[in-house]
Parts: C-alpha cells; sequence; structure tokens
C-alpha cells in the first residue's frame, strides 16, 4: 500500500485508513471480538497502518478491542483516538476541559495497551473552553511523550488557524465525500496554506455511495437518527448513487472504489478512513488506492455530482449543534 505524508507534520500513513467505528458499534450489530481482531490484522497483513478510534466508541469497547488487535504490530501502525465528549458521550456532550484531556488521555492509553498516542484528535471543538488551552494541554501531552500529533475534527477556520498557533495540527479529521462537499469551500484551502493533513470521515457516506442502502434502514441501525437516512430521504438520494454507479461501470470499478478514489485524487496529503467489518470489503476498499482516474474522468464526477441536489441533513439537530461555527 502507499503511504502518504499528512501534511508537514512528517506523520506518515498508509493511503487508506481503517475506520474502526463500526466494528462493534456503528449499527447494532458489529462483529463479536475475535471476528475483529482478525479483521484488523488482515488489513495490517494488506498494508494499512492507520487506525482511527475514539473513547466515545463504544464508549470505550473500541479502543480496547484496537489496543488488544495491535498490541502485536504496534511499532508498525498509527494509531488516532480522540477525547472530547462529556462521559464520552457525544448525547450528553463536550468537555474538552484540559484536567479532562488529562484523564481521557491516560485511560486511552490504558486501554490502547501503548504508552503513546500517534495521533490525539479532539474530537468535537467545546465551546466553553478555550482551543488555545486545548491546543496547550495536548502541546504539554506531546513533551511529556504521550502523544506524537495533534489532530481536530469538524473545527472551523478560525478554530484550526488559533490551534495552529499554539501547537502545530498535523490532521483535521472531517466529514468529506461526494456525499459532504462541504469542506471545499473553506476547509481544503486553509489546510493546503497550513501544510495540514486532512482525514476525511465517512467517506463512503456512511455506505450510502457504495450502493448497498435502497430502502429504510433496520430499526437496530444508528444511521436512523441521521435525516439523510430518512426512508424518504434514502430514496431521493439514490440519483446520485445511480449516476455514480455508472461512471464506476465504465471504468470497470465498484462504486466504492470510484467513491474513494475520488478522494484519493483530491489532494496527496488526504487519507480517508473507511469503515467495514468485511474482508472482501476491506479487499475493495484496498483496490481503490490503485485507481488512477483521469483529469477528465474527475471532471465528469464533479459536473455530475453538481447537478444532483442532495436532501436531508447530514446530522439530527442536537448533533449539528456540537459543530464549530466559531
Ligand atoms: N470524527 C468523527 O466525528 C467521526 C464521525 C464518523 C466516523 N468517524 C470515523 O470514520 C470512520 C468511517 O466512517 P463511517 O463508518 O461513518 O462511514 P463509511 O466508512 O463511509 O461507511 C461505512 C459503511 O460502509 C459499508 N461499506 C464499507 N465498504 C464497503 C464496500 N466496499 N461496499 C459496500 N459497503 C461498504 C460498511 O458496512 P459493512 O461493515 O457491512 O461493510 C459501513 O456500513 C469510522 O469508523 C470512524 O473511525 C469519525
Amino acid at each position: 500500500m502507499q503511504k502518504r505524508k499528512l501534511g508537514n507534520s512528517g506523520l506518515e500513513v498508509s493511503a487508506l485508513g481503517f475506520g474502526c467505528m463500526g466494528l462493534n458499534f456503528l449499527d447494532g450489530k458489529g462483529l463479536d471480538k475475535k471476528e475483529a481482531i482478525k479483521l484488523l490484522h488482515n488489513a495490517v497483513e494488506r498494508g494499512i497502518t492507520f487506525f482511527d478510534t475514539a473513547e466515545a466508541y463504544g464508549p470505550y469497547t473500541n479502543e480496547e478491542l484496537v489496543g488488544e488487535a495491535l498490541q502485536p504490530h504496534r511499532k508498525d501502525v498509527v494509531i488516532a483516538t480522540k477525547f472530547g465528549c462529556k462521559d464520552a458521550s457525544p448525547a450528553i456532550g463536550l468537555d474538552s476541559r484540559p484536567e479532562t484531556i488529562r484523564a481521557v488521555t491516560e485511560a486511552s492509553l490504558k486501554r490502547l495497551k501503548t504508552d503513546y498516542i500517534d495521533l490525539l484528535y479532539q474530537h468535537r471543538v467545546d465551546p466553553n473552553v478555550p482551543i488555545e488551552d486545548v491546543a496547550g494541554t495536548v502541546k504539554d501531552l506531546i513533551q511529556e511523550g504521550k502523544v506524537k500529533y495533534f489532530g481536530l475534527s469538524e473545527a472551523s477556520v478560525t478554530t484550526i488557524r488559533k490551534a495552529h498557533s499554539i501547537q502545530p495540527v498535523s490532521a483535521l479529521q472531517s466529514e468529506y465525500s461526494l456525499f459532504w462537499r462541504d469542506p471545499e469551500n473553506e476547509i481544503i484551502p486553509l489546510l493546503e496554506e497550513l501544510g495540514i493533513g486532512f482525514v476525511p470521515f465517512s467517506p463512503l457516506g456512511k455506505g450510502f455511495l457504495t450502493g448497498i442502502i435502497h430502502k429504510k434502514l433496520a430499526d437496530v441501525d444508528r444511521r436512523n437518527i441521521i435525516p439523510r437516512f430518512s426512508e424518504e430521504n434514502i430514496k431521493a438520494n439514490l440519483v446520485l448513487v445511480d449516476a455514480l454507479a455508472e461512471i464506476a461501470q465504465q471504468k470497470n470499478v465498484s462504486t466504492a472504489q470510484l467513491a474513494l478514489a475520488w478522494l484519493l485524487a483530491q489532494k496527496p496529503w488526504i487519507a480517508p478512513i473507511p469503515g467495514t467489518t468485511k474482508l472482501h470489503r476491506l479487499e475493495e476498499n484496498i483496490g481503490s488506492t490503485t485507481i488512477v482516474l483521469t483529469a477528465d474522468e474527475i471532471a465528469e464526477i464533479d459536473t455530475t455530482v453538481a447537478g444532483i441536489k442532495l436532501v436531508g441533513d447530514r446530522y439530527p439537530e442536537f448533533l449539528e449543534k456540537q459543530i464549530d461555527r466559531s
């Protein structure tokens, strides 16, 4: 697998990372622990070196799983985790007070069975704690050797600039895909200017872009809280998937591969982190790293997508409120 540098920070990761959230958290099903560990080992064997988790996934159990699975490979992988939710739950609120960041980091280190976290993100910007204090706390943790690199998630341009002036930000992790292109307006130009890497989360549109979702999701599925995944919005937005499937077919690749190859083609400092619970899909997704899209093909995708108006918000109100608009 090719490697990519996340901006100017020196942090090098596989072009495609692995989003671990869905292994035991996303859709109410998840894998049993043994299967999940096996899949993570399969990912390592296939060249993936970049693994994404958070204390909030589970909560806690996802970090425990990742820690156990990656312990034998610790020196060869980059583990990213996140702090910043009150009691590790976005539904309860946000908490990035310095003492909380310290306590969460210590607990994450234990669960991850390691003495350093490669990349520590603030999961959401806490409006009650100045970002300078957050960056300063992570800076101290870096000086103490407990953390190697600092990241933010869904942070605004203003916040990124302020944080970066205190402790260089190595990566921003925010939603970005053909299902959500908002970062193209202000965020990507800023990251380029500051030399910060970009880690798109939900790069497959939480599964929607792959074409596997055609109808109402099962009741246990966590995506049911997202307006874009209501029955009528799924139906309306399928026009996007159908259009992408047609382009993918001409190129003899899958729709999922097209969606990931398009992301990888945007900038050389982008490393998407798709999640899957299935080995054949992991292999399919890894296949996207060798697909070369020509300028004409990228233009065709862009024009096609620009002509489609998607419906439904990407978050329910309580989660949308936690997005940094400063
Ligand atoms: N920072 C944040 O706030 C934040 C928010 C959300 C997510 N994340 C991170 O981003 C990672 C990925 O995001 P995500 O899980 O929301 O969305 P995603 O990676 O866009 O999509 C995952 C979904 O797509 C399916 N899938 C994967 N590959 C497929 C393929 N080739 N064909 C068909 N279906 C496929 C998976 O189902 P199967 O398991 O059945 O394959 C799963 O339901 C998470 O694991 C997490 O680490 C971060």
